[in-house]
């Protein structure tokens, strides 16, 4: 790489561990069941971060479903009927490469292990690759076995009797669930082509090899879309989704040089995939999947027809043909934009000859949009008129009040979470009935009357909204 390659960037934090360790400082992210020793690649959002997810995934909302007029909203069941696996082919070749060290028995994903960087996905599927490369344990050293396919759904059993007809999968995406009510949302909402359907929820994956915090996880939430086009529109579509899905990271925040299209090698494409290009992210640990856009083709469609017996063509009343919809997907998830965000939002500035840090999320991501703070928290009245502030407040959005510290450390704490804006009350409020609102990011102080501060903020979150 040299050094004007556009890839050659540095990520916004240069050790995970900041963001791993204000998350769990803060509130935003704990290991999963920690008394008990925690489970791996499952993690907890807290007070803090269970906001910003939820604000993750309304700003998507809000992008793909409220915005536009050929795209609604969906929400299947996590538990589908198992034969919708096999007709997709998740069964078959939902898979990942696993090599197994012959003396600890860890296991790895081929593809993570070091020295692999370079490989094809066809190089990973060579059952002699791990001897032509003399891959070794990254543990212990110890001879490491050919790579082997393991698939990455979970299964259980659904009623009393845990056999194998009882089996279920829970969904590794939730794109199936779009899929297989095609025709009722179609029929219901009586839409033509193109239109889409767009769903939030969680997927679950036996990762081989999670990690990198919520990064790589064996639970979490997918947001994605199918979008459903005549054939001859698809490539096209697809070519149009890729900077709308590119523009909503950077609408909310992202650097641009941090984003960069990667299309899929043709032997690297899933098994439903005719063309894809993820939307990378330069992570503290390299450049690494954001989101995907797939031309699915009729993949879905065509074998759930055959499979199900079920007419799924498409009525196209304009030239009186029948025929499969092809489908455009977009493939993001919650959990990764959400780390993405924080990552990029994260800085450590000198103020004063003392550090700040601050995380400058988006104001229609901060889990807080504003927080009310006493100068004086041994005056009743002053406390009083932070609580009728914040009341009214609260009638809008999520507002705090915080009087544990003096107010210099109260403003720290408040950057420190991205809350965009602190209200503050002092002495000289109760005589005039002004208030002061302080801005996170210029540290600019404005004086407001009180009664005002609820459409001051309104106003002030809507133009950043656009
Ligand atoms: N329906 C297509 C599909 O599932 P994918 O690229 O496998 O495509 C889409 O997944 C998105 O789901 C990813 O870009 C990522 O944001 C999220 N995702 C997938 N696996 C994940 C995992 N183990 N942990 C967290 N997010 C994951």
């Amino acid at each position: 790489m040299t050094a004007d390659d556009p890839n050659n960037v540095a990520p916004a934090v240069a050790n995970l561990e900041t963001i791993v360790s204000l998350s769990k400082r803060r509130g935003f992210v704990f290991p999963s069941s920690e008394i008990y020793g925690g489970i791996n690649a499952v993690w907890d959002y807290g007070p803090l971060g269970v906001e910003l997810k939820n604000n993750v995934k309304r700003a998507w909302w809000r992008a793909m479903v409220q915005e536009r007029d050929e795209i609604v909203g969906l929400d299947a069941g996590i538990l589908m009927h198992p034969q919708v696996w096999l007709t997709s082919g998740h069964v078959a070749s939902f898979s990942d490469p696993l090599v197994e060290c012959a003396t600890d028995h860890r296991r790895f994903r081929l593809d993570e292990l070091p020295g692999t960087e370079e490989l094809s996905a066809t190089d990973l599927r060579d059952p002699s690759i791990v001897q032509r490369l003399g891959l070794r344990c990254p543990v212990d050293g110890g001879p490491l076995s050919p790579p082997r396919r393991f698939n990455l759904m979970f299964k259980t059993y659904m009623g009393p009797v845990e056999e194998d007809a009882a089996i279920v999968y829970l969904r590794p995406e939730t794109a199936q669930g779009s899929y297989v009510n095609f025709k009722n949302v179609q029929q219901s909402t009586r839409k033509k082509l193109p239109f889409g359907i767009a769903q939030v929820g969680k997927s679950f994956r036996n990762e081989i090899s999670p990690g990198n915090f919520v990064f790589r996880m064996r639970e979490f939430e997918q947001m994605e879309m199918q979008y459903f086009v005549r054939p001859e529109e698809a490539a096209r579509t697809f070519e149009a989704w890729l900077p709308r899905r590119w523009d909503w990271y950077t609408r909310y925040g992202v650097t641009p040089e941090r984003l960069r299209f990667r299309e899929h090698a043709p032997d690297e494409l899933a098994h439903y995939a005719k063309k894809a290009v993820d939307i990378e992210y330069r992570f503290p640990f390299g450049w690494k999947e954001l989101e995907g856009i797939h031309n699915r083709a009729d993949f879905d469609l065509s074998n759930h027809q055959a499979a199900s017996g079920e007419n799924l063509e498409y009525f196209d009343p304009a030239t009186a043909e029948h025929f499969i919809p092809w489908i455009v997907e977009t493939a993001g998830g919650p959990d990764r934009a959400a780390f993405t965000f924080l990552i990029d939002s994260y800085r450590e500035e000198e103020v004063r000859g003392e550090k700040r840090v601050v995380l400058a999320l988006h104001p229609a991501l901060a889990p807080y949009k504003v927080a009310v703070l006493p100068l004086l928290k041994k005056r009743p009245e002053i406390v009083d008129m932070c609580h009728r502030i914040l009341a009214d407040l609260k009638r809008d959005m999520m507002a705090v009040y915080d009087d544990t510290a003096a107010i210099g450390k109260l403003y720290r704490r408040q950057d420190e979470i991205g809350t965009p804006w602190c209200v503050t009350v002092d002495v000289e409020s109760l005589e005039d009935g002004a208030v002061t609102v302080r801005d996170r990011d210029s540290m600019t102080q404005e004086r407001i009357a009180a009664e005002g501060v609820r459409r001051a903020i309104l106003d002030r979150l809507a133009a950043v909204q656009g």
